[in-house]
């Protein structure tokens, strides 16, 4: 298979298992509503905020959405990094990654082209998502033409060429600018953790908004024979409901047939296609045609005419649409997407009315819901380490609403400004409800959040634990270290090999029970044991961290082999094989990195 190299690579490909471990802080304060949804929004450079969540959710992870920076080679700020333009900066040019890049890469890294720097930055942090997928999870990629070639080189590198899922063309501007090729889309590309394990096939759980809509259209149907009536009534229904109603928010027309929507596809694309007339019913004159002529022959529009297919204007001067109903949509992820990119501003802009400007380029919801509502269900968790705007977070509330499911988010972002007052403002607004544009109240989608920050590493620059640095911390760091598994929330509750529906329960809470017994969990018929902070009570000065008889009597039972963290030992080698005991010196032999 063929392998990207870059200048800089060598120093980055390792890199991840060097980044050390950071310790989470609650900011209660920036929260919003049920801190215990499960959903979460960390500030902070994604490469440290995602080696500090991994101890919570190594593994657990649904669905990856990541927007990067696309590299464009444009960059509205100036020196200093402050905004001229941008909100954020397009290009590996912000001060923490320009400065991470001189540390990580050395002197050298000042001569690396933007490319190099872009592979640089992001390697790393790909490589560490890939460890937060389930077996049956998979990673989406927003990029453009400026480094699509090289992030599907590096993502076949990292999860292998096999495990591509597809790339999908988004189609998503109209370029009428006199150039050689008009570039009107952009990719997502698309990779498994690992292909065997993905369904057969995807199916979208907005199939449920299309049953909601059949059985609604049964019953206006029976309800109001009268047409016009029908309309009116369904109109209204329409209305209240539309934001939650994608892919079929533009489905708001009623008749025989049930509830459809006009679809212009009677244009022919690029070349000539059929001419002939269709004639108003009311004015009697020939609709207007599209400029290429028809996509189909005069019998077909005949036979839809007959049919009652066709949708025309209140005169002659509008092209004909055809009537595409509810009943005859069929869900697939396609590898074509066709949305108008600006409806992502149009949406931030209606939530933030008073900022001209608020974030620039946010993706649309309907992408991200389009992407999840075939790659999730029920509470599974969504990662995106590229949060911006909180897009994935409003999508997620959007589509839990939509199809009654209750996925759960973790968004990154690290820009301050940016992670406070847009992508929690918008998460916040979109959850409680604001005022709209016009002023309009609209309602809210419920929903709540903690916000973190990062807290300080774990350890110090010679590998001593950080006095700051709790019984709880430590156990969820050692247990994960140890067994590359998240600790379970319960004392003594096996953590399976594969995480059942029940392990979706856990949640990031360091204060979690678990934190009360020097049991940490067992994990493979390994029980983990941690001897710290004088977690039998003992207030003396190594504080019962020290495994003698007396401390070994007084630890939870557990019939297998144990690993016990502690700072010293005074058994003996026959005593600790007896007991099927092995004994990891603490700090020494707890993984600092
Ligand atoms: C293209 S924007 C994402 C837009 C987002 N998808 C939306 O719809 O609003 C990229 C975001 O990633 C953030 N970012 C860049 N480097 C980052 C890093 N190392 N860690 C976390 N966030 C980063 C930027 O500040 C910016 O807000």
């Amino acid at each position: 298979m063929p392998t990207l190299n870059w200048i800089g690579k060598e120093a980055v490909v390792n890199h991840h298992h060097q980044v050390p471990f950071h310790l989470l802080k609650d900011v209660p304060e920036l929260a919003c509503g049920d801190p215990g949804s499960g959903n979460l929004i960390v500030q902070g450079d994604n490469l440290v905020a995602l080696k500090a969540l991994l101890p919570f959710y190594a593994g657990q992870v649904k669905c990856i959405y990541i927007d990067p920076p696309y590299n464009t080679g444009v960059d509205e700020r100036d020196e200093k990094g402050t905004r001229t333009g941008w909100r954020y900066s397009d290009n590996v040019n912000s001060a923490e990654i320009r400065e991470w890049l001189g540390k990580v890469v050395g002197a050298e890294a000042e001569d690396l082209s933007r490319h190099e720097k872009w592979l640089c930055m992001m390697y790393p942090r790909l490589a560490l998502l890939k460890k937060f997928l389930k077996e049956d999870g998979v990673l989406f990629a927003s990029i453009d033409e400026n480094e699509f070639p090289s992030l599907r080189l590096i993502l076949d590198e990292l999860f292998g060429a096999t495990n591509r899922a597809g790339t999908i063309v988004w189609k998503n501007v109209t370029d009428n600018n006199p150039t050689n090729i008009a570039i009107e889309h952009e990719y997502v590309l698309c990779y498994a953790k690992n292909k065997a394990r993905l369904p057969s096939e995807w199916k979208s759980t907005n199939l449920a908004v299309k049953t909601k809509l059949l059985e609604l259209g049964e019953q206006f149907i029976g309800e109001f024979k009268e047409p016009d009536q029908r309309q009116e009534q369904y109109s209204k229904w329409f209305r209240k409901n539309k934001e939650f109603l994608w892919p079929f928010d533009r489905y708001k027309f009623i008749d025989d047939g049930g509830i459809f929507t006009g679809s212009q596809s009677v244009h022919n694309p690029g070349k000539e296609g059929y001419r002939y007339d269709i004639l108003h019913p009311v004015t009697g004159k020939p609709c207007a045609e599209p400029m290429m002529g028809y996509r189909f022959p005069k019998e077909t529009a005949e036979r839809l005419r007959e049919q009652g297919r066709i949708i025309f204007g209140d005169d002659e001067t509008k092209i004909i649409e055809l009537k595409l109903y509810v009943k005859d949509y069929r869900a697939k992820l396609s590898s074509l997407f066709e949305l108008d990119g600006r409806i992502g501003t149009n949406e931030i802009k209606e939530i933030f009315p008073d900022d001209k400007r608020p974030f620039d380029f946010p993706k649309p919801t309907d992408l991200i819901e389009e992407l999840l509502s075939f790659t999730t269900s029920g509470d599974d968790l969504i990662l995106d380490s590229f949060a911006g705007s909180g897009t994935t977070g409003h999508a997620v509330l959007k589509l839990n609403k939509a199809d009654n499911q209750k996925r759960r988010f973790v968004l990154l972002e690290m820009k301050p400004q940016i992670a406070r007052d847009i992508t929690r403002e918008r998460v916040k607004r979109v959850a409680e409800g604001y005022a709209n544009a016009k002023g309009e109240q609209v309602e809210g989608l419920s929903g709540g959040f903690r916000f973190c920050e990062l807290g300080e590493p774990l350890f110090d620059e010679r590998g001593q634990i950080k006095p700051s640095v709790r019984f709880a911390d430590l156990a969820r760091h050692v247990y994960f270290t140890e067994t590359g598994e998240p600790l379970p929330d319960k004392v003594g509750r096996v953590t399976p090999c594969a995480p059942s529906s029940a392990d979706t329960q856990r949640r990031a809470r360091s204060d979690a029970p678990y934190s009360k017994s020097p049991l940490l969990g067992i994990c493979r018929g390994v029980g983990i044991y941690l001897l710290f902070n004088g977690i039998l009570g003992d207030k003396s000065a190594n504080g019962g961290n020290i495994l003698t008889r007396g401390v070994l009597a007084q630890l939870p039972k557990f019939d297998g082999q144990k690993v016990i963290y502690c700072a010293g030992c005074l058994l003996g080698k026959d005593r600790l094989q007896s007991e099927r005991i092995i004994v990891r010196q603490t700090p020494y032999e707890i993984k600092v990195s």
